[in-house]
């Protein structure tokens, strides 16, 4: 008979440790790593004597195939996210900050699929009845026959589902709240999450029902404890947006019935979300297009296309190690683009401080935005304004050559579409999406981008970015100086 084998299994991220300790070296939560007999497991070498399986069906992969049922929620941006509408018998985590939210989004859901005829429970661990009513009141949708429910104990909610016909959707506000009586642990903690959620999994592929599960984000990005909810359910949305802005941001990082590419964009007003069809019009919003450092974005997400800002100032540092700080993009990225301006380009940007921000609390993650960014970056540190109806896309490669992108007719009519005439962009891309059209330019070194901002800055002794030898901290502020009356 084998020895037994003990090992430690953290309940957060899932690493494996021989010996017990208080804080898992992996992920580093505290008291997350749980005892867990592994004889006889996979790998675990002999154990106990394995018993007799049945024999199960062996399918092939052709076959018939329905696709999967969906309900429209009726709200265009969340269906857009969610592929089409929610999957029956599916169960969807959405994450977010606590306030950013998801409680106003899932109820004006509720209430617009309640309205349907669909049968739609709302079940708040968080709030009172009287709470969510006197928020639907707010958001004008309390004719809609939602049914509502305080409740956190996972068995009184599945016995009062399994009481009345099936739901079409069932939403769990939120699934830190939920507690069943099956397992020994505080509510909140990962090993009631997950027993919790896996209860509320189980009843939607039994019933049909859409489960959704509301999870709060920790500061660090990860969805507290519910991590490990995360590759149980069936799609994983995240609502999102910066603080001091009005509109929100729902993205999929894991759909098993979509593209996870999506997003929905909402404005958060006095009475509850608004939908916005056409991002790009608000994130361009605030524009001042007649300042240095701002570059326009022709960017993708998903299948549609969105126009953004992208805002640099390059300023003289006064530390030996200059700053760098970037908001809604890659600080790698950043410090890419940046070698790559000074080592190919001659722009010296080595003594400066670099902010980059993509305006309105976008979070980009495309490589085509490096063109803008450094379009953005040589306008600062030149003191040159770009264009204000001129787009940027493109990726620049490690040799300052400019690579083609996808999607380059997508980003073009959008432009177009919001009265930009001009576009730089790269010249393989232009070669095969547009026959040279007036008003592109196709570009292949990311030098000639930055030559053509420095021939375009006004001849009265304006500093060039390309100048050798240039001094750009002192000219830049000369330059400022003689703007100023
Ligand atoms: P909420 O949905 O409760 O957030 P979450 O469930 O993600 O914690 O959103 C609360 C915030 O939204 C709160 O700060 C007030 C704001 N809000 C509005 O601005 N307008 C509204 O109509 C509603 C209902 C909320
Ligand atoms: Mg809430």
């Amino acid at each position: 008979m084998a020895k037994a084998r003990v090992q430690y299994i953290c309940q957060n991220c899932g690493a494996v440790s021989p010996r017990w300790q208080g804080r898992c070296e992996a992920c580093g939560e505290w008291n997350t790593l749980v005892e867990e007999n592994t004889a006889g497991g996979i790998g675990g070498g002999p154990g106990r004597a394995p018993q007799k399986g049945r024999v199960v069906e062996l399918h092939a992969l052709a076959g018939e195939s329905r696709t999967p049922p969906r309900i429209a929620s009726g709200i265009a941006e969340l269906d857009r996210v969610t592929g089409g509408g929610f999957v029956r018998g599916s169960a969807i985590l959405i994450g977010g900050d606590p306030g950013i939210g998801k409680s106003t989004l899932l109820l004006q859901a509720s209430a617009a699929l309640a309205k349907k005829g669909e049968r739609v429970v709302y079940i708040s661990g968080e709030e009172a009845v009287a709470q969510v009513r006197l928020r639907a009141e707010r958001m004008g949708v309390s004719a809609a026959p939602v049914a509502l429910a305080a409740e956190t104990s996972v068995e009184d909610i599945l016995t009062t589902l399994e009481a009345d016909r099936a739901p079409a959707l069932v939403i769990l506000d939120s699934v830190q709240t939920l507690w069943t009586s099956t397992v020994e642990a505080a509510p909140g903690t990962v090993t009631q999450v997950r027993a919790s959620a896996q209860a509320m999994i189980r009843y939607a592929k039994q019933s049909g029902a859409t489960v959704i599960l509301v999870g709060h984000v920790t500061k660090d990005g990860q969805i507290a404890g519910p991590r490990v909810v995360e590759h149980m359910v069936d799609a994983v949305l995240y609502f999102e947006g910066e603080g001091g802005h009005h509109f929100r941001i729902l993205r999929a990082v894991k759909n098993r019935f979509g593209a996870t590419d999506e997003i929905g964009v909402f404005e958060m007003t006095g009475g509850g979300l608004r939908e916005v069809p056409n991002p790009s019009e608000l994130f361009l919003g605030e524009r001042n297009a007649a300042a240095p450092g701002a570059a326009v974005f022709a960017g993708m997400e998903g299948t549609r296309p969105v126009l953004v800002e992208i805002q640099a100032l390059v300023a003289p540092s006064p530390l030996g190690t200059p700053r760098r700080a970037v908001v809604g993009w890659d600080g790698g990225r950043l410090a890419m683009v940046l070698a790559v301006l000074e080592s190919h380009c001659g722009v010296k940007l080595g003594p400066h401080d670099v902010y980059l921000a993509v305006a309105g609390g976008l979070r980009i993650n495309e490589p085509a935005a490096d063109l803008a960014v450094a379009a953005a970056l040589v306008s600062s540190l030149s003191g040159i304004a770009l264009p204000a109806d001129c787009v940027y896309f493109g990726e620049v490669s490690l040799s300052g050559a400019v690579r083609p992108v996808v999607h380059a007719a997508q980003r073009l009519k959008e432009a177009q579409k919001l009265g930009f005439a001009k576009a730089v962009l790269p010249l393989q891309s232009l070669d095969k999406d547009q026959g040279g059209a007036a008003g592109l330019v196709g570009i292949d070194q990311l030098a000639g981008l930055v030559a053509a901002i420095a021939a375009s800055g006004p001849p009265t002794g304006r500093p060039a970015a390309r100048e050798p030898g240039g001094r750009p901290a002192e000219r830049r502020r000369a330059t400022i100086a003689a703007d100023e009356p």
